[in-house]
């Protein structure tokens, strides 16, 4: 599978939102990445349906909606609405998970599931049918900046393992600290998908030499 790169636009300067995710998509990213946090799942609150609705009319690539919000059940309808092409919902916040991501499916969007470090992928295993992406979180979730947590690693190559064991094709996308410095290493891992705020919007040379260093990281290497 090719490698995607994911730009999460929490990094990005929101006085200049279409602008800056014109610029990521010019500079060949694939998928816009758009966190919403609740300030209940998370500590802080960024941005909800209207932001997406924004991305929206701002791009022709996929919109990639992370919910980590509470209760994601209740809002699914609103995001497909604002145009969210993929949701993600957390398995920790989704007790009736297999209900929800069925539902996400209905509404014409890419059921997402997504695991907070400390969650075994075992908990997803039941799901992983009717997934169009499982998106591991390599930090904390909550906010942009945060350190790459290294154990991730074992955690993307078991579910790579039990992707190839069910002869399923579902992403694998890593979020969190990603950067040309971890990228071969995720890709190498069997992650899919690169999710990559900070590296992009916070690198200082702008998008496309941003972009282009962290296609050139991960090309170093294809997934086992
Ligand atoms: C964190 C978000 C991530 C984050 C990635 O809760 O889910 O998408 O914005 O940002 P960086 O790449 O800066 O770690
Ligand atoms: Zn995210």
């Amino acid at each position: 599978m090719t490698v995607k790169l994911a730009t999460s636009i929490l990094a990005a300067d929101f006085s200049r939102l279409g602008e800056e995710v014109r610029a990521v998509e010019q500079a060949g990213a694939d998928w816009i990445h758009v966190d919403v946090m609740d300030g209940r799942f998370t500590p802080d609150i960024t941005m909800g349906p209207l932001a997406v609705r924004a991305v929206r009319g701002a791009t022709r690539l996929p919109v990639d909606v992370h919910l980590m919000i509470v209760e994601p059940e209740r809002h699914l309808d609103a995001f497909a609405r604002a145009g969210a092409t993929h949701l993600a919902v957390h398995v920790e916040a989704c007790p009736r998970l297999h209900l929800a991501l069925q539902r996400i499916a209905a509404l014409g969007m890419r059921p997402s599931v997504a695991l907070s470090p400390a969650t075994p992928p075992g908990q997803v295993e039941y799901v992983l049918p009717i997934v169009g992406t499982v998106l591991v979180m390599t930090v904390e979730p909550g906010a942009g900046g945060q350190p790459f947590i290294p154990e991730m690693l074992r955690k993307i190559r078991a579910l790579a393992e039990r992707r190839a064991a069910l002869g399923l094709t579902f992403d694998i996308a890593v979020d969190g600290g990603i950067g040309p410095d971890n990228a071969a290493t995720a890709v190498a891992s069997g992650a899919t998908v690169l999710v990559a705020g900070t590296a992009v919007f916070g690198a200082g040379d702008g998008a496309a030499a941003a972009v282009a260093r962290l296609r050139a990281a991960a090309g170093q290497a294809a997934p086992r």
